[in-house]
């Protein structure tokens, strides 16, 4: 069996040659049986870029996901750009590292041991990741943790567990598929300015689902918008917003005049699925 290419979890992320984008899609389609998830996608992301993606309720963006991740085969230029280099995409598998949209903690490890399981499983030294996950678990609001098994926390800490997991693998491009989906208003706000300093001290590049506008305008460096099913890039707008960014810029005149943009834009292709509301 061949198996994907893995590298030693003690390298640094491959550098991307200059003037490259780190991914570049061109006219990505899939299709399941009967449903075409997704038509004609192009999408560049440069290296240290974060790009946010929003859209209708299955349009495929988890989908877009998986297939970036490795995880599934697109119908038919199955050939990306990647770091530089064209590669099939089921040979992305293991050189992305991918927050899935449920958090996929196992249940019967620790904190720990969870955040260690994509080292692990590529064969680095155990004792090693678990020195490194003790040295992380501040940095995650996590420190005294360690021990804990997933029904022992809460629905953020979970998903600070799952992305210190992501964190750990070094990979450099990060695929985020709505990491704080589950959060009350304020815990989000609090990790997504956390996240930001995360990714701001690792350097890495980021691409983001989410499904607030608000979210993905804060974060992003960019935003895409997707369309309803078939899924395809309807919109890509720059966020001309200074870093780092501030609670406050949410009032701010250019992040309103963006948003009404976006949400228009959104609300357009959620019709397509829900039609409108009939009252
Ligand atoms: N493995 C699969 N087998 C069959 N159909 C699938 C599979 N994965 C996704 N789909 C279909 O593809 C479409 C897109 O799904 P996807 O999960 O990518 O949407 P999404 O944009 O992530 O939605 P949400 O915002 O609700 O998470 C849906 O119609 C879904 O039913
Ligand atoms: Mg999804």
């Amino acid at each position: 069996m061949n198996m994907p290419m893995t590298y030693p979890s003690t390298m640094e992320p491959a550098m991307t040659p200059a003037d490259e984008p780190i991914l570049d899609l061109r006219k990505l389609s899939k299709t399941f049986g009967e449903v075409q998830a997704l038509d004609g996608v192009d999408l560049t992301v440069q290296p240290g870029e974060f790009v946010t993606v929003v859209g209708p309720s299955g349009c495929g963006k988890s989908t877009l996901f998986n297939i970036v991740s490795g995880l599934e085969e697109p119908d038919n230029g199955s050939v990306l750009r990647f770091e530089g280099q064209s590669v099939h995409a089921k040979h992305l598998l293991g050189r992305v590292s991918f927050m899935p949209q449920r958090d996929l903690l196992l249940a019967w490890r620790n904190v720990i041991d969870n955040a260690i399981l994509p080292l692990e499983i590529e064969g680095a030294n155990k004792a090693e990741a678990r020195a490194e996950a003790q040295r992380m678990l501040p940095e995650f609001g996590l420190a005294g943790f360690a021990d804990k098994y997933p029904h022992e926390l809460s629905g953020g800490m979970r998903q600070r567990v799952a992305l210190m997991r992501t964190f750990m693998f070094k990979r450099d491009l990060l695929l985020l598929d709505e990491p704080f989906g589950a959060l009350d208003a304020l815990t989000r706000t609090m990790m997504q300015r956390w996240l930001l300093e995360v990714w701001q001290k690792h350097k890495r590049t980021v691409l983001f689902i989410t499904h607030d506008v608000d979210e993905a305008i804060f974060l992003g460096d960019k935003v895409l918008v997707m369309t309803a099913r078939p899924g395809a890039i309807k919109l890509a707008r720059t966020v001309d917003l200074p870093r780092p960014r501030s609670a406050d810029l949410v009032t701010s005149p250019e992040f309103i005049s963006l948003k009404r943009e976006l949400l228009d834009a959104i609300e357009e292709e959620s019709m397509k699925t829900f039609g409108p509301a009939s009252h």
